[in-house]
């Protein structure tokens, strides 16, 4: 049977790519930021912690989908997936490498379980999906585990509430649960903290909301669910509102879970960097 050992929450900004394709960590300005994951990447190297797959929600920036088609939920089904051209060219990472039966049998459990997912047989992987394997896994010449993306629109409203998020993650729990095949999946949630990127508010961090939802994570996670779209917008700036997928990641984790690892570090870029790695403890 397969199950979710583990889950890992973190910022997907793409300064932090930059640090880590032109090797730029031992800049003053890089060297706290990088240093959030150092934990991380020791931890994920030992044979004990290695997933076979992760699941990583992240949200697509206008990369592989626009405002001619916005799905909600969607799931990598392909077989492999290639790094976006955000502008510059694609960054120099591998190719994500899916676990296309696991990421069908989801795409069908979730289905049938009333979260009705769009399937994604093509599509490149933006900053939002890159970056993360990059933070933990740093430069490697093939990413050492298996990637089922998922994609959330947290760009244009009206996007999913908090609480939808956390229900697909146990939906997605379930689902992983239901796989006949031994596997160790962990499940990432990107994005976030607080940031916005536009607008007279631009720049926007709030150190005391972001620490309180980081707590939370462990402490209060219901509070967490129902925190409406206006306080994220109110509180954490426009782009905020990705934490949303932090959520999806806590509900697949179940009641319990224990933290190991947590970092949080102002200024990544515009963000508030946050960094939590959850062991799922029953
Ligand atoms: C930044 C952060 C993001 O989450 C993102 O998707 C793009 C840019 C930033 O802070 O620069
Ligand atoms: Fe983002």
């Amino acid at each position: 049977m397969a199950r979710i050992s583990a889950g890992i929450a973190t910022s997907h900004v793409p300064l932090i790519g930059v640090a880590i394709d032109q090797n730029r960590g031992h800049e003053p300005y890089f060297k706290p930021i990088l240093a959030a994951y150092d934990w991380t990447r020791h931890w994920i190297s030992r044979p004990e912690n290695k997933p076979d797959v992760v699941i990583l929600v992240y949200n697509d920036h206008a990369s592989a989908f626009d405002m001619n088609i916005i799905p909600t939920f969607a799931i990598g089904c392909a077989e492999r997936f290639a790094p976006a051209d955000e502008g510059w060219g694609p960054r120099p990472v591998p190719m994500v490498e899916n676990h296309a039966p696991l990421a069908w049998h989801i795409a069908q459990s979730l289905i049938l379980d009333d979260f009705d997912m769009t399937i994604i047989n093509k599509m490149d992987v933006d900053h939002g999906l890159t970056v993360p394997l990059s933070a933990v896994f740093g430069q490697p010449d093939a990413w050492p585990t298996r990637v089922i993306p998922l994609a959330v629109n947290v760009v244009t409203y009206p996007v999913p509430s908090g609480n939808r998020c956390w229900l697909l993650g146990e939906a997605i729990a379930r689902a992983v649960e239901s796989f006949d095949e031994d596997l160790t999946v962990q499940i990432w949630g990107t994005g976030g903290m607080s940031h916005q990127l536009q607008g007279k508010r631009a720049g926007l961090i709030n150190q005391a909301w972001d620490q309180r939802f980081l707590d939370d994570m462990v402490a209060d996670p219901a509070r967490l669910r129902a925190i409406p779209h206006i306080e994220y917008l109110r509180e954490t700036g426009s782009e905020g509102i990705e934490m949303v997928m932090w959520l999806i990641m806590r509900g697949a984790l179940g009641p319990n879970v224990r933290e190991l690892h947590r970092a949080y570090h102002v200024p990544a870029s515009n963000t508030a960097l946050g960094h939590l790695v959850l062991e799922k403890t029953s």
